[in-house]
């Protein structure tokens, strides 16, 4: 991929992160690498000196842009072909955010861009001949009451989460519900989310830190089978705050669930790179389901995408390539004493330490 960045032009492997400053001489060779070619065949087609050619693609062979062998080699068919570049440069070259650790910093930070630059309007109002007050409900229904009541938590009680409520969470947020076929006779899976295609590309894995009849450790959710698996022993909170940057106070979270996404099942359905957005779309699907299951049972649910996905992606076996994680949820209980009165919702960059 090649693109304006700071003034400079670059090209760039955007699976490795890999970037070279592209020139004039550097463009040409490039636009000879459509074929296994020797160093002074491509120098003749660029008319370059031998000794610069191959400077151009020693730099390219280490940035990942070329590669340098003694004879062809097939290369496998890339799994996102059809989804590149868009969704492979969107997708990969988006990973690995650092996160400001000090986030008390952050919020001052913003707190001085507000002064020159106010923040948008969180809400629209458009011009209109026509504006209709819309009717509310008298009593609201036990679906609004548990709407009214979500909200993201940052502190949770020492007690551990029961097994019940962690496999209830699993089951309706990303368990199988039922099987079926689709006009192609495929078989597919429904679940409580909708899925663009019936793909359903979203797994759950999960970081088991303090609950209850449940060694410490992580696991993945056997959708179908509603089973977890123990990829590894150990690991909670430590674990928790490698994946989940700067932000401790998730350490003390008893249940942390990655989502990851299997790009096949959509890619196979759909091979065009726009279907990449389903995949994130249904994360917040699913996700939202999560939260409003902890919400319904008392618990203390939160999400994050501020998460490390090289570090999730290497302790799951995973390769981002076929699968990767996508978003974190978890939850607790609360604490005893509520949530922080005075900053209802935005407690998140307070200290944030787990009470009771
Ligand atoms: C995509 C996404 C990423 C988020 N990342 C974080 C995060 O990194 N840390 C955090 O504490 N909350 C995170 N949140 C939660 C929001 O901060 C929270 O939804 C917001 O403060 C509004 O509060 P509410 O969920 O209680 O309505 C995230 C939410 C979403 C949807």
């Amino acid at each position: 991929m090649g693109y304006w960045k700071d003034g400079a032009c670059l090209i760039s492997n955007y699976r490795t992160g890999k970037t070279v400053p592209l020139t004039p001489d550097i463009l040409r060779v490039v636009q000879s690498l459509d074929r296994w070619a020797l160093a002074s065949e491509v120098a003749r087609e660029v008319a370059l000196p031998v000794g610069a050619t191959r400077a151009i693609l020693r730099a390219l062979s280490a940035a990942t842009l070329a590669s340098a062998r003694s004879r062809p080699a097939a290369e496998p068919p890339d799994p996102w072909g059809e989804w590149d570049p868009a969704a492979g440069f969107f997708h990969f070259s988006t990973r690995g955010t650092r996160f400001n650790a000090d986030v008390s910093e952050g919020e001052r930070r913003l707190a001085r861009k507000a002064q020159t630059t106010p923040p948008p309007a969180p809400t629209a109002v458009r011009t209109a001949s026509v504006r209709i007050p819309l009717p509310r409900p008298q009593s609201p229904s036990p679906l609004e009451q548990l709407l009214q009541r979500r909200r993201t938590w940052r502190q949770f009680s020492r007690a551990p989460l029961a097994l019940d409520d962690l496999a209830d969470l699993l089951r309706l947020s990303v368990g199988v519900q039922r099987w079926a076929r689709d006009p192609a006779n495929r078989r597919v899976v429904l679940k409580t989310s909708p899925s663009g295609g019936i793909c359903h590309p979203i797994e759950a894995y999960v970081i088991a830190n303090r609950v209850q009849g449940l060694a410490r450790g992580l696991y993945h959710y056997d959708a179908a089978g509603h089973v977890l698996a123990r990829l590894r022993r150990g690991g909670g909170r430590p674990l928790i705050n490698q994946f989940i940057q700067a932000q401790p106070w998730y350490g003390h979270a008893p249940l942390v669930v990655l989502f990851t996404a299997v790009f096949e099942r959509t890619m196979w359905r759909y091979p065009v790179a726009k279907a990449y957005r389903n995949v994130l779309i249904e994360a917040g699907h699913v996700c939202q389901t999560f939260y409003l299951l902890a919400t319904e049972r008392g618990l203390a649910p939160f999400c994050t995408h501020a998460i490390d996905e090289d570090a999730i992606d290497a302790a799951l076996g995973i390769d981002a390539v076929s699968e990767g994680v996508v978003y974190v949820a978890g939850c607790g209980r609360p604490p005893a004493a509520g949530r922080d009165q005075g900053l209802p919702h935005l407690d998140w960059w307070t200290d944030g330490q787990h009470s009771d």
